[in-house]
């Protein structure tokens, strides 16, 4: 399997990059964003670029792949709805029209997140633009596309997320994970369980294509 990585410097990006390096199953593997993930290794190839919004240079650096995981985002708090949704539906989108022109048989994996608003007209404005995100991104001709949306994600590995609020929360909250993980398992994953469970759609695919915190944990086996 060749696999395209958006947002691999991220928290989950580098959990789901962990999983892709490890599993034998996985041939290719390679990275794209504004900074590279500076990680060796014999399968991994990184595209370091500013603008996502336009590929134009890059598109046959993208051609050939059988997955792309998407884990680029932002955390919504300070930010205007016209600058999340820059990022969160404009970015997902150009890159997402760029992969199915040229990868047409690609299955195609969208974090965006527990309480996501699938109508996208509800009053929670992040839901509502990765609702939307969701939507766009089913109705494109991909062989596949799987929407996950994770709760609370338990970083392993030495992994931390990129964002310093949630470094901060995680410091706060990291003990008592394991223990949140036992009373509320439906509220709970970690970035392996990301990784194991994005790798297993593409191979095994599942029965709906929104899949929520149980789902994923489920898949991840
Ligand atoms: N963390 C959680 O518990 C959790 C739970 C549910 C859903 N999610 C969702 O999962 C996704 C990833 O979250 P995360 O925790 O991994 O976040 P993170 O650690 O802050 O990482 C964000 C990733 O997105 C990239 N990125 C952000 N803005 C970008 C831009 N304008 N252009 C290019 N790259 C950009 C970052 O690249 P740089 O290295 O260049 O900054 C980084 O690779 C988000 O959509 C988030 O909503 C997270």
């Amino acid at each position: 399997m060749k696999v395209l990585i958006f947002g691999a410097t991220g928290m989950v990006g580098q959990g789901v990059l962990r999983e892709c390096l490890l599993d034998g199953g996985v041939d290719q593997v390679r990275t794209v964003g504004r900074h590279a993930t500076g990680q060796q290794h014999e399968k991994l190839s990184e595209i370091v670029h500013g603008n996502l919004l336009d590929l134009t240079a890059f598109e046959d650096d993208f051609t050939g792949f059988d997955a792309c995981f998407y884990c680029l985002g932002v955390s919504s708090a300070g930010m205007s709805e016209t600058d999340y949704t820059r990022v969160t539906y404009d970015v997902t989108m150009a890159v997402a029209r760029t992969l199915v022109r040229r990868n047409p048989g690609m299955t195609f994996v969208f974090v965006s997140g527990a309480g996501t608003d699938g109508t996208g007209q509800g009053r929670s404005m992040w839901a509502r633009v990765k609702g939307r995100t969701e939507s766009a991104l089913l109705a494109l001709p991909f062989r596949a596309a799987w929407m996950f949306r994770p709760a609370f994600i338990r970083p392993l590995h030495g992994i931390v997320s990129r964002t310093p609020a949630y470094r901060a929360l995680y410091a706060v909250l990291g003990p008592l994970t394991p223990v949140l993980e036992a009373l509320a398992p439906a509220w709970v994953t970690t970035t392996e369980k990301v990784g194991k469970a994005m790798l297993a759609v593409v191979r095994r695919g599942a029965s709906k294509t929104v899949l929520e915190n149980s789902d994923i944990n489920a898949l991840a086996g």
